[in-house]
């Protein structure tokens, strides 16, 4: 069993650079399928989120060359067959692969996707999208076989501003006959990254990052050449490590603008940041002040960092309130904060910190991607040695973690036991 084994205590000082988005290179990879010919994508994340993609994409027929942060693929060789169960499941975004082999082949016959079980995650608005867009959905248990005769353009409203539905209407929607438009549609910056990438291939979307898309269909896609956008979840997790440990704590390769809604809380809170175009840095600061938040959609408090902020809260004098409205069953962390001495009550989608308390380093359980962010941010905190166990759900979201974190003074191990 592989474990992280961080001794705290440590302040840390350096410049931590920032990856290429997983959430956006995660719906990259598969939306090369759309392109005729090489797609080249680089600032793309070593994880193993990204790495399961490039095996269905292989699995399929696809070339896949990785060159350091680079990847190209080649679409043209692909066979569309049935993806298995066991690689669908590895992980959120293979649903990715039904908006795009739809777009492309009018058919696909996929497994319910996997990934961190932070709620049921239906997807039901993807699927009503691909209905709306003339494709019959047929389920066989876990199995989905969409099929169409031929896509047409329609429009679209989404009952929630769903990211993962509104990337995948987009994928099958750049091929459909006439135009599309996805009202309340999600505003990420993924969502950005995705349709500029897609129209860097040809397609003609507009509206991108607002509520609402336009999308005109085109008969084919040729191959480009794209840049991922750096990971704002990734920034905000080590923006958080520097307000609880930072000593001059430079992030950098960021778009600050992507994370104002964190920064602005950690102001409040008396937490130090300088924030240049594409770089932050972050002080420890003596004291913190309690603060509330809320997560919701983009441009709001990002629901991915709610969980290593309320680390952070953990050490801010009076009481703190957060509450989830994305996800139901994303409190998994607070049990595990509160083994390492944390005071927090769950009721219902609110978590109430009392603080300040000191974190003691124990044993515990990354339970999904994002707690296990927040494990390591306590486990850098606390007093003593933390052994965390489950990891595979860190090393799904964080390029190099143990290395980052040991270049800026973090006492880091990554073990065999
Ligand atoms: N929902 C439905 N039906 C659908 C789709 C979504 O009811 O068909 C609900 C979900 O159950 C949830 C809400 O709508 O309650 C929002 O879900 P959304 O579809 O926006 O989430 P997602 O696309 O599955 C992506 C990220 C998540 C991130 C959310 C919200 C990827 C691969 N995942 O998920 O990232 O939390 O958007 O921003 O892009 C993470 O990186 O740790 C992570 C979980």
């Amino acid at each position: 069993m592989k474990v992280l084994e961080i001794t705290g205590g440590k302040q840390l000082s350096g410049t931590i650079r920032i990856s290429g988005a997983k959430n956006s290179s995660v719906a990259l990879i598969p939306a090369a399928i759309l392109a005729d010919d090489n797609v080249t994508i680089c600032n793309v994340p070593e994880i193993t989120d990204t790495d399961a993609l490039s095996e269905i994409l292989m699995y399929l027929g696809a070339e896949v060359r990785r060159a350091s942060e680079s990847i190209v693929i080649n679409p043209a060789t692909i066979q569309n067959k049935e993806i298995p169960e066991e690689q669908a499941k590895k992980l959120r975004a293979s649903y990715y692969f039904m908006g795009a082999l739809l777009g492309k082949y009018k058919h696909v016959e996929m497994y319910f996707p996997g990934g961190c079980s932070i709620g049921q995650r239906p997807i039901n608005l993807h699927l009503k999208g691909f209905e709306a867009l003339g494709a019959t959905v047929t389920n066989d248990g876990n199995k989905y076989i969409v099929d169409a005769k031929e896509l047409k353009g329609a429009n679209i409203y989404l009952d929630i501003a769903s990211v993962g539905a509104t990337i995948n209407i987009m994928l099958a929607a750049v091929r459909a006959k006439g135009k599309t438009t996805i009202d309340n549609a999600a505003k990420e910056p993924e969502i950005v990254n995705v349709a500029t990438f897609l129209n860097n291939m040809g397609a003609k979307i507009s509206g991108a990052g607002t509520s609402e898309i336009r999308i005109e269909g085109v008969d084919s896609l040729k191959g480009c050449f794209h840049e991922v956008i750096p990971d704002r979840i990734e920034a905000g997790t080590y923006t958080i490590i520097g307000a609880l440990i930072g000593n001059y704590l430079k992030v950098d390769n960021i778009i600050p603008e992507h994370i104002e809604a964190l920064t602005s809380k950690l102001m409040e809170m008396g937490v130090e940041l300088e924030i240049g175009s594409d770089y932050l840095i972050v002080n420890k600061p003596e004291n913190y002040k309690a603060v509330n938040i809320k997560t919701l959609v983009y441009p709001g408090f990002a629901t991915d960092l709610q969980q290593p902020f309320t680390v952070l809260l953990t050490q801010a004098k009076g009481k703190s309130s957060v509450i989830e409205t994305i996800w139901e069953n994303r409190f998994m962390h607070i049990p595990e904060l509160n083994k390492m001495g944390a005071n927090i009550t769950v009721e219902g989608m609110e978590a109430k910190i009392n603080g300040p308390t000191k974190l003691i380093g124990t044993d515990v359980e990354a339970t999904d991607l994002r707690a296990g962010a927040a494990m390591v941010a306590a486990a850098l905190k606390a007093e003593g040695t933390t052994r965390i166990s489950n990891i595979n759900h860190i090393l799904r979201g964080y390029e190099n973690i143990v290395e980052k974190l040991s270049d800026v003074g973090a006492k880091i191990e990554l073990k065999e036991i």
